[in-house]
């Protein structure tokens, strides 16, 4: 029986504790003159990307690569799509090619379930309308963790989301992951931005970014997902950096030992100002190249090749 990854609730306590921990082994493999072992050699795994992405995919791939895995990869615009061939029978066809491991992103939330459910591989989810991304919420906490130094836990960190909350699968799978691990999550954004119903959300939500400033430890913002929004009920963008853009001054005011995070890609001027994106408080970068320590494990795990015996990645 093999597993896939579609949402953070697919895992236990003791698998995120193990995913944490075999990235970690992943980030010392990155590190080395040579990053590249054995692993997954002989392994096939396709990326299936309905929707752009730059880093998502490409850490995806350099992950497979650097696993020793044969990587296929599925490109929209010159695939059969456009000739009417169905979503299932493009995943079967790759199924059928030989792809051990589906990693797969589309524009409906959902999507990747129903798939998975068609096929007998795993699948990862890189993003399914707005509903989950389950490994960028796993490649942020592990950043947090390590940059505060704290252990297996964020107990007692104060984690402000900001921005776009309504149309964010990475917000979906965060606010799960952050909160199971102990952190203190407030929603911060106008309430057009923010889903109506939160009685189930384990958050605290403001609509004051100046109030929760101050107190956060981790100030992580989203982009506008204006791809998601039927055009009349665009946000005037102008309007929303007046009130949330995190810009220099705001920083200001914020926790001296606060860090900034941001899934990418960075819209430099609306959600956060240049200055803010490069400054030493920043984490962009390091959110970047963490994910695809963190991509490794995930699909090494995946594989079962994992069991508690390290020894066995080379
Ligand atoms: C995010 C996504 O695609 O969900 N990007 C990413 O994967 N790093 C966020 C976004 O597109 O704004």
């Amino acid at each position: 029986m093999h597993r896939s990854l579609v949402s953070i609730s697919d895992l236990t306590d003791e698998d995120i504790t193990e995913l944490m921990e075999l990235s970690r082994v992943f980030f010392e493999v990155n590190s080395r003159d040579i990053p590249k072992v054995p692993a997954l050699r002989g392994k096939t795994v396709a990326t299936l990307f309905f929707e752009n992405s730059t880093r998502t995919r490409l850490s995806f791939e350099l992950a497979a690569t650097r696993l020793s895995a044969d990587v296929l990869t599925f490109t929209l615009a010159s695939s059969s799509v456009s000739k009417g061939e169905s979503l299932r029978d493009t995943a079967e066809t790759i199924e059928s090619l030989g792809a051990d491991l589906i990693v797969m992103r589309h524009f409906s939330s959902g999507s990747v379930q129903l798939v998975s459910s068609w096929l007998d591989i795993p699948l990862v989810n890189a993003g399914d309308g707005a509903h989950e991304h389950p490994t960028q919420a796993l490649l942020d906490a592990v950043t947090i963790m390590d940059h505060f130094e704290a252990g297996k836990r964020l107990d007692g960190i104060e984690v402000a989301i900001i921005g776009d909350v309504l149309h964010s699968r990475v917000a979906r799978s965060n606010v799960q992951l952050l909160s199971r691990l102990g952190a203190r999550v407030t929603l911060v954004g106008p309430p057009a931005l923010l889903p109506t119903d939160l009685s189930l959300w384990p958050v605290k939500v403001s609509n004051s970014l100046e109030e929760v400033l101050p107190l956060c430890d981790v100030i992580y913002l989203l982009r506008i997902q204006s791809e998601r929004f039927s055009e009349s009920l665009m946000p005037s963008l102008a309007e929303f950096s007046k009130d949330f853009a995190l810009t220099h001054d705001r920083l200001g005011r914020a926790k001296k030992t606060a860090i900034v995070m941001h899934p990418g890609p960075i819209i430099r001027g609306v959600e956060i100002t240049a200055e803010v994106a490069d400054s030493p408080q920043s984490l962009i970068r390091k959110q970047v190249s963490n994910g695809v320590g963190v991509r490794m494990a995930v699909l090494y795990w995946l594989f079962g090749a994992y069991q508690g015996r390290l020894e066995s990645i080379w």
